[in-house]
C-alpha cells in the first residue's frame, strides 16, 4: 500500500486578517464554536497575563507569563502592546499513519506584539491559538538589537486553577516518566514522597512538580489536561505545584553541567503550552490539539514505513529465560542478583523461529534485542561510554543471514540500539549504524536510554537531550529509519512533522509486570494512561501477554489484568507498531490469539464510546481503507457492565462480529485467563450488554459481510 505523507489540503483554507483590534491593554478571542474564550491582559504594572473561560465560566484565572535569564533582565513587568492581530484558520491534513486519516485544524489565532516601555526595550510576541478542544500559546523572541543570545534560567508560565480539582499525575522527574499515576486533589499533590520506587533510584525530582500531560476534572465534571506541543531545541517542562494559590508554574528541566536551562540565539520560539478542555473524558482522547500545533510533515512520503505488529526476542530476557549477552550474564534478574538464565536469546536460529512465527500469524515484524556486542557490560557498569557497538553482532547471531531470511519470509526485522544513556557514543556511530540498516533493508529501530545520562549533570528531559533525540529522528529520516524510543523525551506531536517518530515508551510499560518489586502495574494503570500519557502520542506498551501469571519463570510477579483485557489493549492503546510479546508457546492453542492475528494497527477513524479517567474506557477504531472495525474496552479493579451501541457502523449494512470477553468467573488475580468467544451479526442499530470482570476487558472484531 502506498502511503501519502504529504501535507494534503482537503478542506477550505480561510485566513482572515482582521487587523488591529487593540482595546487598551486587553485582547480576546473565542474558539470557533464559541464555547471557549481567551483573554490576554497587561496588569497595571505591565505584566503579561491570560485567562481562559468555558461557557462563560472562568476555568483558568489570571495567570502570569514570564522568564528569568542568566544574561538579561527578567521578562516580568513594564510591557506595552504594540499590535494585536486576529485570524481564523480552517483546513485539514492527512496523517500518513495514525488514529485517523484526516485531521481538521480549525482555530482562531491572536498574535500580540509586546515591547518594554523602558530600556532595554526588548520585544516579544505572544501567539494564542484557541481551538474547540483547547488552547495553545507560545512565546516568540524576534531578532532585535542588543540581544543576541538568551540563556534561560527558567520560564515562569502560570496555570492558575479555579478549584481544587481531582488530578491524575506523575512526579516531575527530569529523567524518566516510568512512575505509577497518583489520583489526588490538587492540594494533595506530593511528588517528593511519592517518588520512592526502587526501580527508579537514579531519577531526579528537585521540586514538588508534576510531569505532563497532567489531567484534571473539576467539580462540575469539566476535563482539563496540561501539556506542551512542538518541544524543539528547548527543555522539557514540568509544572511546579503551589497548593496555597492553586497555581501550576512551569519549571523547565535543567542541566547541572551548563548552569542554565535553555540556550538560544535570537530569533527563537518556545514550545506551545497547551490546555486541552473537554466536557467528557473521552473528548480528551479524541482531541488532536497536540499534533495540530506542530509543523506539517517535513519528510514527505514515507511509504518505506508500514504500521505493523511485531514479535521479538525480548520478553524472555525480562522473564529471566534468556540473556541479552552471549556470555549469559545479563538478564533482568541480574539487577536483583538472582540471574537464572544460561542461554543467549539472540541466536540466528531463534530469530528464524520468530520470523516463521510472525510470517504465519499476520505479524509484520520481529525485534531482536541482545544481538550486538556490549551487553556483557550492561548492568551495573558505570563507564558506559564506548561500550555498545551498533554494527557488530555476537558470533552466534548472523545478522545478514537473519535479515535475508526475514525478507524472504516477508517479515521486517526491527533493529535494537540500547545506548545505555551514552548519547555521544551513539551519535558517533549513528551514520554507520543506520547505513548498515539501510543496506539490510531494515526500517525500524527501537532505541533505549537506560541509566543516568553521560555526561554527568545532563538529564533525559533537558535541552541537550531533546536535541539528541531530534538528531536521531533527523538522521533516521535520511536513512529511511523510523524510531521507537524507550526512555524517551515525551511525545509532543512531533510525529506530524517527522512521521518517522512512530512510537515511544515514556511510561511504566508491560515490562514492569515482569520484574517490578512493587507488584507491577495495578489494574487502574491503563484506564489512567489512556487519559494522560496517551494524550501526548503513540505508546509502545507491548500488550498481549497470555501467560498472565508468568509461570514458571516469575513466581512473585504477574500481569494485573485478565487475558481479555490484554486483547482490548491492541485497540485502546494507540501505536502504529504493536508488539506481540509473549513467548510463542503461550499463544499456542489459544483461540483468543485469532484476535491478535486479525487486529489492525492503522486507522481511518477512532471513536471513544465511553470512559471515565482511572475507571474504564472503550474505543472503536476503523481499520484504514477498509470496512473493518475493532473495539476494545477495559476496566480498572472494579467489574462493570457496559451497554455498547454500534451506531458508528454504516447504516443498512450487516456485519459479522466476534466478541472476546471475560468469562463469568474471570478476575484479574483469581482467574485471569477465563474468557469466552461469541460470534454474532450486528448492524448500526445493535446494542450489546457486556460484562467486564475486575481488571478485565473485551475486544471485538467487526467485518462487513
Ligand atoms: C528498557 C526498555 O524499556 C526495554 O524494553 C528493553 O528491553 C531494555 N531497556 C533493554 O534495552
Ligand atoms: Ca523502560
Amino acid at each position: 500500500m502506498k502511503r501519502t505523507a504529504q501535507f494534503v489540503l482537503v478542506a477550505m483554507v480561510l485566513v482572515i486578517m482582521t487587523g488591529c483590534i487593540m482595546e487598551g491593554n486587553k485582547e480576546k478571542i473565542n474558539s470557533p464554536n464559541g464555547k471557549l474564550l481567551l483573554e490576554f491582559m497587561l496588569s497595571g504594572k505591565g505584566e503579561p497575563t491570560y485567562r481562559l473561560h468555558h461557557k462563560g465560566e472562568m476555568i483558568i484565572d489570571t495567570s502570569f507569563l514570564g522568564f528569568d535569564f542568566k544574561n538579561a533582565p527578567s521578562v516580568k513587568d513594564g510591557w506595552e502592546i504594540l499590535t494585536a492581530r486576529e485570524s481564523i484558520h480552517d483546513d485539514s491534513w492527512e496523517m500518513p499513519w495514525g488514529e485517523q486519516k484526516i485531521v481538521r485544524n480549525n482555530y482562531n489565532e491572536l498574535v500580540i506584539e509586546l515591547k518594554e516601555t523602558e530600556a532595554p526595550h526588548r520585544v516579544m510576541t505572544m501567539t494564542f491559538r484557541l481551538y474547540n478542544d483547547g488552547l495553545g500559546f507560545r512565546y516568540i523572541f524576534p531578532e532585535q538589537e542588543n540581544w543576541e543570545e538568551a540563556l534561560i534560567m527558567d520560564e515562569n508560565t502560570q496555570f492558575n486553577l479555579t478549584g481544587d480539582h481531582q488530578c491524575w499525575w506523575i512526579p516531575g522527574d527530569w529523567d524518566i516518566y516510568e512512575h505509577l499515576y497518583n489520583t489526588t486533589k490538587f492540594t494533595e499533590i506530593d511528588a517528593i514522597s511519592k517518588r520512592s520506587n526502587d526501580n527508579l533510584a537514579q531519577t531526579h525530582i528537585p521540586e514538588n512538580a508534576v510531569n505532563t500531560p497532567v489531567t484534571m476534572r473539576t467539580d462540575k465534571g469539566l476535563h482539563l489536561s496540561f501539556h506542551e506541543a512542538d518541544l524543539t531545541d528547548y527543555a522539557g517542562m514540568t509544572l511546579k505545584i503551589n497548593k496555597e494559590k492553586l497555581i501550576m508554574q512551569s519549571e523547565l528541566v535543567g542541566s547541572e553541567r551548563l548552569g542554565y536551562k535553555v540556550k538560544h540565539s535570537l530569533p527563537f520560539k518556545t514550545p506551545w503550552r497547551t490546555i486541552q478542555v473537554s466536557e467528557d473524558a473521552g473528548g480528551l482522547i479524541e482531541s488532536k490539539l497536540i499534533v495540530n500545533l506542530n509543523e506539517p510533515n517535513k519528510l514527505g512520503d514515507i511509504d518505506w514505513f508500514e504500521p505493523m505488529k511485531y514479535a521479538g526476542i525480548w520478553w524472555e530476557m525480562h522473564l529471566g529465560k534468556s540473556t541479552w549477552d552471549m556470555g549469559a550474564t545479563q538478564d533482568m534478574n541480574t539487577v536483583t542478583g538472582k540471574k537464572t538464565s544460561t542461554t543467549h536469546g539472540a541466536t540466528t536460529e531463534h530469530a528464524k523461529e520468530l520470523i516463521d512465527f510472525a510470517a504465519a500469524n499476520n505479524i509484520g515484524g520481529v525485534l531482536v534485542e541482545g544481538w550486538n556486542t556490549g551487553w556483557e557490560h550492561w548492568i551495573g557498569f558505570e563507564d558506559r561510554e564506548g561500550v555498545f557497538d551498533f554494527v557488530t553482532p555476537y558470533p552466534d547471531y548472523d545478522l545478514k543471514e537473519v535479515a535475508n531470511y526475514a525478507s524472504k519470509k516477508g517479515a521486517q526485522l526491527i533493529m535494537h540500539h540500547e545506548t545505555s544513556a551514552a548519547p555521544r557514543t551513539y551519535e558517533q556511530q549513528l551514520d554507520t549504524a543506520y547505513q548498515l540498516m539501510e543496506e539490510l533493508g531494515i526500517h525500524v529501530v527501537k532505541t533505549g536510554y537506560v541509566g543516568q545520562i553521560i555526561p554527568k549533570g545532563e538529564f533525559h528531559h533537558g535541552q541537550w537531550m531533546v536535541n539528541h533525540y531530534r538528531k536521531v529522528l533527523e538522521t533516521g529520516a535520511e536513512y529511511k529509519v523510523a524510531i521507537n524510543a524507550h526512555e524517551p523525551i515525551k511525545a509532543t506531536g512531533i510525529r506530524r512533522t517527522y512521521p518517522n517518530a512512530i512510537s515511544r515508551e515514556g511510561l511504566r510499560g508491560q515490562e514492569f509486570n515482569a520484574w517490578a518489586s512493587d507488584g507491577g502495574n495495578p489494574p487502574e494503570h491503563l484506564p489512567i494512561v489512556a487519559f494522560t500519557r496517551m494524550l501526548s502520542g503513540p505508546i509502545d506498551y507491548t500488550p498481549g501477554i497470555f501467560n498472565i501469571k508468568l509461570n514458571p519463570y516469575k513466581k512473585d510477579n504477574q500481569v494485573n489484568t485478565t487475558l481479555a483485557q490484554q486483547l482490548a489493549l491492541y485497540v485502546v492503546i494507540y501505536s502504529p507498531i504493536q508488539m506481540v510479546p509473549d513467548l510463542m508457546e503461550n499463544y499456542k492453542g489459544h483461540p483468543a490469539f485469532q484476535f491478535i492475528r486479525e487486529v489492525a494497527v492503522d486507522w481511518e477513524t477512532s471513536k471513544v464510546l465511553n470512559g471515565e479517567v482511572g475507571d474504564f474506557v472503550t474505543i472503536a477504531r476503523q481499520a484504514r481503507d477498509t470496512e473493518k472495525w475493532f473495539v476494545g474496552g477495559i476496566t480498572d479493579e472494579n467489574a462493570r457492565d457496559m451497554k455498547i451501541a454500534f451506531d458508528f457502523l454504516k447504516e443498512g449494512k450487516t456485519y459479522k462480529a466476534t466478541l472476546y470477553k471475560d468469562g463469568p468467573d474471570a478476575h484479574w488475580d483469581n482467574n485471569p485467563t477465563d474468557y469466552t468467544i461469541e460470534e454474532m451479526e450486528i448492524d448500526h442499530n445493535s446494542k450489546l450488554n457486556i460484562h467486564l470482570a475486575a481488571g478485565g476487558g473485551f475486544a471485538m472484531s467487526i467485518m462487513a459481510e
